[in-house]
């Protein structure tokens, strides 16, 4: 039957990911063809560029710079072009013209997500998209078919993998961000401009997704809270290590229940994770989503979460399935987004935190600033004070050291105060008290603490 049936696939990017795409088709042939019930016969592939260097070596005769050929008539056309134009007007083409699609864009889906599973859902089709979060890792399956019956109550994920990079780096060689992030550069994890992955855009993306999926409800990116990792620095790297946390770029997705109702709370931060969590053990560029699902419990998915052969291996992975849709025909199974739930914003959110603080060392400050937190409705739980001597002040700054002696102060001290859980808005509202009481110098940082 396999010789008999012949779908025509059409890919448009032969970059990173898509000529590994394009040279596993063509090699692998006979297996897919087995898998997938029919011959896959990539019928072309557009590109901008047909003198632009390739990473594996693809017939020149299937490189074309005109996409619109290959949309018309293709069963299943596979988007490795990134970006939003003209990938989406080429998804909304092939979806129209009946063809399965298979896309990596995180971007395009974050944003279009919607108006292309509507389009879909017009003529039958199906969109599949495994390759979009955490490259090589099977998540988007396993959300959407595999825990379909479950409740997902939390995703904590590390979805970035420069920026695991980065922080794995800073925390294991006390080295600085920026020395760090240069080097990330120089071996092509980070992009020259870097703001995409370390001000956590890219996460962002990506959490949309996952909050989608799990939530069977429709995250707009809008609706993600994000916080990058240019603010991280070797002191507050080292507080952590003190403390038994590591810090991690996290996109959290988790499902509240309090007296506000039912919501989701999306989000893409740094955070503190405690060592002996699973996600702790996630180094250098590799991804990791863990999952907590009312009856399935803890899961962890692990792997590498970029790199153009591991993304081909997911986008192949969909290919099949599109293909296995399509020889069976019926209509494809759209997103599952009828859950509707509402996105509570940040201020809602509950978690625990670790506040540092630069203050006076004299009598009556711990008193204060207790005072403070308790009025703000955040219980402390631990608290770590480090004396910073007063001959260093006096060295270092010759005001401070005078203003010292008038307020009596001994020197000054660094206070690590770690907190039960509370709502960030109570949170919020506390730490700008305590930025503007006497006692405290300075807010050294305020970190979330996840996954305890
Ligand atoms: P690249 O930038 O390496 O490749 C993009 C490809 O698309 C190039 O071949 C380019 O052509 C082609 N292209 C771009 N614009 C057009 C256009 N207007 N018309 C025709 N062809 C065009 O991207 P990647 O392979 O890295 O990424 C592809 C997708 O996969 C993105 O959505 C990305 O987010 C996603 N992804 C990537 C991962 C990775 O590790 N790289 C991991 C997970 C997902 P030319 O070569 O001629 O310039
Ligand atoms: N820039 C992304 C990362 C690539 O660092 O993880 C995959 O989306």
């Amino acid at each position: 039957m396999t010789e008999d049936r012949r779908l025509r696939v059409a890919l448009l990017g032969a970059g990173s990911v898509g000529s590994q795409v394009a040279a596993l088709l063509l090699e692998h042939s006979a297996e897919l063809a087995d898998r997938a019930g029919a011959q896959l016969e990539l019928v072309g592939i557009a590109v901008r560029d047909l003198d632009a260097p390739r990473d594996t070596d693809l017939p020149r005769e299937l490189l074309t710079t005109d996409a619109e050929p290959l949309i018309v008539g293709s069963d299943i056309v596979i988007e490795l072009m990134g970006g939003i134009e003209p990938a989406r007007t080429a998804l909304l083409q092939d979806l129209n013209a009946g063809a399965d699609v298979v896309t990596g864009n995180k971007a395009l889906l974050a944003t279009h997500g919607p108006e292309l599973f509507e389009a879909a859902d017009q003529v039958g089709a199906s969109v599949h998209y495994e390759a979009a979060v955490a490259g090589a890792i099977p998540i988007v399956r396993p959300l959407r078919d595999s825990l379909a019956g479950d409740r997902v109550r939390r995703i904590l994920a590390i979805v970035n993998g420069t920026t695991n990079y980065i922080l794995d780096r800073m925390d294991g060689e006390g080295a600085d961000y920026a020395d760090v992030l240069a080097d990330a550069q120089r071996l092509g994890y980070a992009e020259a401009d870097p703001t995409a992955d370390v001000e956590g855009f890219d996460a962002a993306q990506k959490a949309a997704i996952l909050a989608s999926l799990a939530f069977h409800t429709t995250v707009p990116l809008e609706a993600v809270h994000r916080e990058g990792i240019s603010t991280i620095d070797a002191q507050m790297m080292d507080a952590a290590r003190a403390a038994g946390y590591v810090v991690k770029l996290l996109a959290v997705c988790e499902r509240l229940d309090d007296e506000g109702g039912e919501a989701i709370s999306v989000r893409v931060h740094p955070a503190l994770v405690r060592r002996d969590h699973p996600l702790a053990s996630v180094h250098g560029a590799n991804n990791a989503v863990f999952v907590q699902a009312e009856a399935a419990g803890d899961l962890m998915f692990y792997g590498a979460g970029a790199g153009g052969i591991q993304t081909a291996s997911a986008v192949l992975g969909d290919v099949v399935s599109a293909a296995r849709r399509h020889i069976a025909g019926g209509v494809g199974v759209g997103e599952s987004t009828r859950a509707n739930l509402p996105i509570a914003p940040i201020g809602r959110a509950v978690t625990r935190y670790q506040i540092t603080l630069e203050v006076d060392d004299r009598p009556g400050v711990l008193a204060t600033i207790a005072g403070i937190l308790a009025d703000g409705r955040v219980s402390i739980a631990t608290v770590e004070q480090t004396i910073i001597e007063r001959q260093s002040i006096i060295d270092a700054d010759a005001d401070a050291a005078a203003a010292a002696q008038t307020t009596g102060a001994e020197g000054r001290a660094r206070l690590v105060i770690g907190t039960h859980k509370a709502q960030e808005q109570d949170l919020a509202e506390t730490v700008d008290r305590l930025g503007s009481s006497d006692v405290v110098e300075r807010v050294v940082s305020v970190l979330r603490v996840e996954g305890d």
